[in-house]
């Protein structure tokens, strides 16, 4: 269900009451990201883009000092009272909201009075950035109904550590980015060291995106994912004691022997070999897409998903058997794993007309092979988190 600006009021009226007074709408996109995979965290580049689905927020400032929170998609509304700080609530959803105003507060910006219903159409834990959607689409609410006037790049930052502050979750910059500035039919390369960012037109000619759900619980994600970043660290300490490095972007394919060289841990040693050839893939895809060769722009997901696999170890046998079997159906230009792994969705560039059988055909062969039912979703690219109403 796509959300619906008359339905959601219509919600909001019926958990809270009181129709003289009219709540604002916000919205704030989910994202997919086309190559550069756990790279963010390193420094290096990134290329998602905003969907065209996401979550909405009905807000309203009310007098008295609480935080009433609601939610379409989750049990259990909560009240909290307005606070210089708050704390988080094991497992609750609203961590989400509330690490955001956390972090509001940490500025001294205080919330006032609110009510807050929220509505996602993005489906949860699939690795389409939920998480950030929900945090931005407070972080621009906060925003205008304080009048604070923070910018955009404050506002993901806001996000960003909300998520890891609040939620526990020690993720890069990359959603929070891709839900805040999205732009309707682009895509974004972003280097996460500088944060200098540039919209690439997502021209795909005769070919569509589509993107696959393992529906796999992410159970273990955030720990295995916290582990990555700790081998990357590990990685920049042991090359650091023969040249000094603050990440491991500041590599390049022309240094990868200095791996061998300096890292006694095989281990290590592949993750850091995977981050230096992501960057490598990243650029060299986002030039293909410049020259409207989607052919090499689609080799390279391919190949970012196999050091992904391989080196750097987050795929599993769920994302493995949808992106092999499915390179081997007609009309697959690529695909890839998305996101941080483990579970979460698969992205494919397929020419249209193969579109339809290669959902059949992959779906099928999954169910087989796992038990697992996939699902499939024809995203369009939209625009990034904003007032809608
Ligand atoms: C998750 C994180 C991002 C990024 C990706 C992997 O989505 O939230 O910061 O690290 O994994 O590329």
């Amino acid at each position: 269900m796509k959300a619906d600006i008359n339905f959601m009021k219509e919600e909001f009226f019926r958990k809270f009451g009181d129709r003289a007074k009219d709540p604002v709408v916000f919205y704030s996109p989910g994202r997919v990201n086309l190559i550069g995979e756990h790279t963010d965290y390193n420094g290096g580049y990134v290329f998602p883009c905003a969907l065209d689905f996401g979550t909405s927020l009905v807000a309203r400032k009310i007098e008295k000092p609480e935080i009433r929170l609601a939610s379409l998609n989750f049990p259990g509304d909560t009240v909290i009272s307005v606070s210089s700080s708050y704390t988080a609530i094991q497992g609750s959803w609203t961590n989400y909201p509330v690490g955001v105003i956390n972090e509001f507060a940490k500025k001294g910006i205080s919330a006032p009075g609110l009510e807050l219903l929220f509505y996602g159409d993005i489906p949860n834990g699939a690795g389409l950035s939920s998480s950030a959607s929900i945090e931005l689409v407070m972080a621009v609410a906060m925003n205008e109904l304080t009048a604070s006037r923070l910018d955009t790049m404050e506002l993901v930052k806001i996000g960003q550590r909300a998520e890891n502050l609040f939620v526990g979750m020690n993720c890069g910059i990359m959603d929070q980015f891709a839900v805040a500035f999205g732009r309707k039919d682009h895509a974004i390369n972003l280097n996460c060291d500088t944060l200098v960012y540039k919209y690439a037109p997502l021209r795909l000619g005769t070919r569509r995106l589509i993107i696959t759900n393992t529906n796999k619980r992410r159970g273990l994600t955030d720990s295995k994912y916290n582990e990555r970043r700790s081998e990357c660290e590990k990685a920049v300490e042991y090359i650091s004691a023969h040249r000094r490095i603050s990440n491991l972007s500041e590599l390049t394919v022309n240094d990868l022997s200095l791996l061998d060289k300096c890292i006694p841990d095989e281990v290590v040693r592949r993750r850091a070999r995977h981050v230096i050839t992501e960057n490598a893939r990243t650029l060299g895809a986002i030039s293909a897409l410049e020259k409207d060769d989607i052919e090499t722009f689609g080799r390279l997901m391919n190949e970012s998903h196999d050091s992904l696999c391989t080196d750097y170890e987050v795929t599993g046998v769920e994302l493995d058997t949808l992106v092999y079997e499915g390179r081997r159906l007609p009309g697959v230009t690529g695909t890839r794993m998305t996101g941080a792994g483990f579970g979460g969705c698969t992205v494919s560039i397929v020419e249209g007309e193969h579109a339809g059988a290669f959902m059949e055909k992959l779906g099928a062969v999954y169910t087989g092979k796992t038990g697992l039912k996939a699902d499939f979703y024809l995203p369009g690219i939209g625009d990034g988190a904003r007032r809608i109403d």
